[in-house]
């Protein structure tokens, strides 16, 4: 049955809408088309005006005064995000001038140029996932057993982490963004996420003190040895910046790449067409994160009265901006619902814009396109196992079981 317009806003508080991808962007379209700028008011959080449309989207990440970020970076529950619940400050939650200070710290680090330097290491690691894959037989997980550990494997490689915490650091990332997905949360306590990210900071605490008694040229050292205005940065700064750059390089990019697969899979005339022409896979990686838009949601804070899509958000308000329901507007993509590989250009948000724009894009597209410059020359035969799953989430996120039969060379 087909939603009302108050119910469809609703799905931006709902984990399992988000599960439920046909649900989720339909009642996105009824939005765009009907109330743009819902109010949303649903017991458990705080009210917030959800930004469903591309151009109004844009109209206020360009906007750099007008809004912060803090304190309120991202949608939770109520007293989601407080200081002691939280117990670290990231880029993603700052605002100027600190986080200009902040972001100018591994700005460099993720610049093309940079980044450019990771692609033989990027090459070898996608081949290393590829023969893995190979190695299953003929059937697997794709998402479990292929995507989430390879975008691991490149974040962990450069911040200098030794390969055998690996398997922890996947866990914990898991079990993180994982947290409103019962089959991926630790347990069945509220505080689940709290005390993961107690590991988290435990584990970085005694990386920043090796990396200050023995700076190597990782970018765990560049970060625990930097100084803003002359002094060394927190102690909480440091871990949120470990933080964020394990945990926003992983899961993003594995939802990516492993939503990318379930699409083609939905689409076998694209899964046909790249692997006739190998030559796509740079469009086809943009489409990929145009579909499948891993980062749900981030949100900001009015400061004076702003008209967002001729709705008034007053001082204070807070507004949630939708990545994935801008990325399927019709009035910016042809044919928004079909997933088309050649789509050029592509004017997807799902790296948001303006001064949060995501740090690691070179380093996304770099190692999707080395996954699928690997992975797609080598298939034989692509098909589905079983229907895919997507992860219940507020946050980040995309599928979470990939079922795959496959032939590969
Ligand atoms: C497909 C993969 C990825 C997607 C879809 C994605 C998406 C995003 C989005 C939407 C934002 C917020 C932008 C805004 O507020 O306008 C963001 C911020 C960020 N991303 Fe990514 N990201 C991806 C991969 C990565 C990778 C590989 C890294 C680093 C290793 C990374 C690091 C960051 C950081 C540090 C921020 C915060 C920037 C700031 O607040 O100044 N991301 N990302």
């Amino acid at each position: 049955m087909a939603l009302t317009v108050d119910e469809a806003a609703r799905v931006f508080t709902d984990p399992s809408a988000y599960a439920d991808e046909p649900r989720f962007y339909a009642a996105c379209a009824r939005l765009r088309r009907e109330d743009p700028v819902p109010y949303v008011e649903v017991d458990g959080y705080d009210p917030f005006w959800a930004v469903t449309r591309h151009d109004d989207l844009l109209d206020v990440e360009r906007d750099l005064t007008g809004w912060l970020a803090g304190p309120r970076p991202a949608l939770g529950p109520k007293g989601y995000g407080d200081p002691d619940e939280v117990p670290v400050r990231t880029l993603v939650q700052m605002d100027p001038p600190d986080h200009t200070k902040f972001r100018r710290v591994s700005a460099d680090w993720f610049k093309a140029r940079n980044i450019a330097r990771l692609g033989d290491r990027a090459a070898e690691l996608a081949k290393r996932s590829v023969d893995r894959m190979a190695e299953l037989g003929g059937e697997c997980d794709f998402m479990r057993d292929v995507a989430m550990h390879y975008p691991l494997y490149i974040i962990m490689a450069l911040l200098g982490i030794p390969e055998s915490d690996y398997p922890r650091m996947l866990t914990l990332t898991q079990e993180l963004f994982g947290s409103n997905d019962p089959e991926l949360a630790r347990g069945a306590t509220s505080n689940t996420a709290r005390d993961t990210l107690l590991d988290f900071f435990e584990y970085f605490q005694r990386l920043i003190e090796d990396r200050r008694a023995n700076p190597t040229d990782d970018l765990a050292s560049v970060i625990a040895n930097a100084e803003i205005d002359g002094e060394p940065i927190g102690i909480l700064e440091t871990v949120g910046y470990y933080l964020i750059i394990a945990t926003a390089g992983h899961d993003t990019t594995s939802s990516a790449i492993g939503g990318g697969v379930a699409a083609m899979l939905a689409s076998p005339d694209q899964l046909k067409l790249l692997t006739s022409d190998v030559s796509l896979v740079s469009t086809a990686v943009e489409e990929m994160f145009r579909w499948v838009s891993p980062v749900k949601q981030f949100m900001r804070t009015s400061i004076g009265e702003h008209v967002v899509g001729g709705v008034t958000i007053p001082d204070g308000g807070q507004v949630l901006l939708s990545f994935p329901s801008a990325n399927r507007d019709e009035t910016i993509f042809d044919h928004a619902d079909t997933f088309d590989i050649t789509r050029d250009p592509n004017r997807h948000l799902a790296f948001g814009f303006g001064a949060h724009y995501c740090l690691g894009t070179h380093l996304a597209r770099l190692e999707t396109r080395a996954f699928f410059d690997e992975l797609v020359p080598r298939i034989v035969e692509l098909e589905p196992a079983g229907e895919p799953e997507f992860m219940r989430t507020l946050f980040v996120g995309g599928p979470k079981h990939v079922p795959v039969r496959y032939r590969l060379r």
